[in-house]
Order: structure tokens, then C-alpha cells, then sequence
């Protein structure tokens, strides 16, 4: 990579710098001040995993947190339906942590 090429992703028709720093894509999304939930990725996916970090990758439904940004990604975070499902996925997640009900997560997210 030269000196002056970088990597550019889009979020939600914004456009941003990846930095070598940004892990995946909700830290990227940062930037942008635009919030993904990830209420697992930051307590280290002790109680399981929360699937509220649902977007969209290139027309394609993933999560986030497990993606690491790539140069000309687009990502759509703010829909009604994701909102809607990133809703639910936080709520049984934190009535599964209620209720006890967790494991440390074992899935490749
Ligand atoms: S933040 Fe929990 S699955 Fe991505």
C-alpha cells in the first residue's frame, strides 16, 4: 500500500477511513457517530452472544462486530426492519441474562 492510498468504507452513504486501529465494524461505524448496538462484544461475550449487531454488508445480512472493515464495503445500519430485529435481539438477550440463562459464547461470531 503506498504511501497516500488508503481505505475508504461506506456507512449509511457516509463514507470513512478505516484505521488500522478499527477491528470491526462497529468501531468503524464510530466515526460516523452512528451506534451499533453490541452490549456482547463489550462485556467480552460472557453471558453469550446478543445478535443486536445485525447490519447489512453489501446487500447481505451479518454481524458487524465479527466483521473486520474492508476497503469499498457498503454497510446499511439504520433500517425499520434491522432497528426492529437489533430490538428483539437486545431484549432476549438481557432477559436471558436475567433469567440466567447464558453461556460464554461458542459461535464464530
Ligand atoms: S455484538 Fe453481540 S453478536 Fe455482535
Amino acid at each position: 500500500m503506498g504511501l497516500f492510498s488508503f481505505s475508504s468504507i461506506e456507512v449509511d452513504g457516509q463514507q470513512t477511513i478505516i484505521n488500522a486501529a478499527d477491528n470491526n465494524l462497529v468501531e468503524v461505524a464510530q466515526h460516523l457517530k452512528i451506534n451499533i448496538p453490541a452490549p456482547c462484544l463489550k462485556n467480552r461475550r460472557r453471558d453469550g452472544c446478543c445478535k443486536a449487531c445485525l447490519v447489512e454488508i453489501d446487500g447481505k445480512r451479518d454481524y458487524a462486530c465479527s466483521t473486520k472493515p474492508k476497503s469499498g464495503m457498503k454497510v446499511t445500519v439504520r433500517t425499520k426492519e434491522l432497528d426492529n430485529i437489533r430490538k428483539t435481539s437486545i431484549k432476549q438477550y438481557k432477559q436471558n441474562i436475567k433469567d440466567g440463562n447464558t453461556d460464554a459464547c461458542d459461535c464464530s461470531c
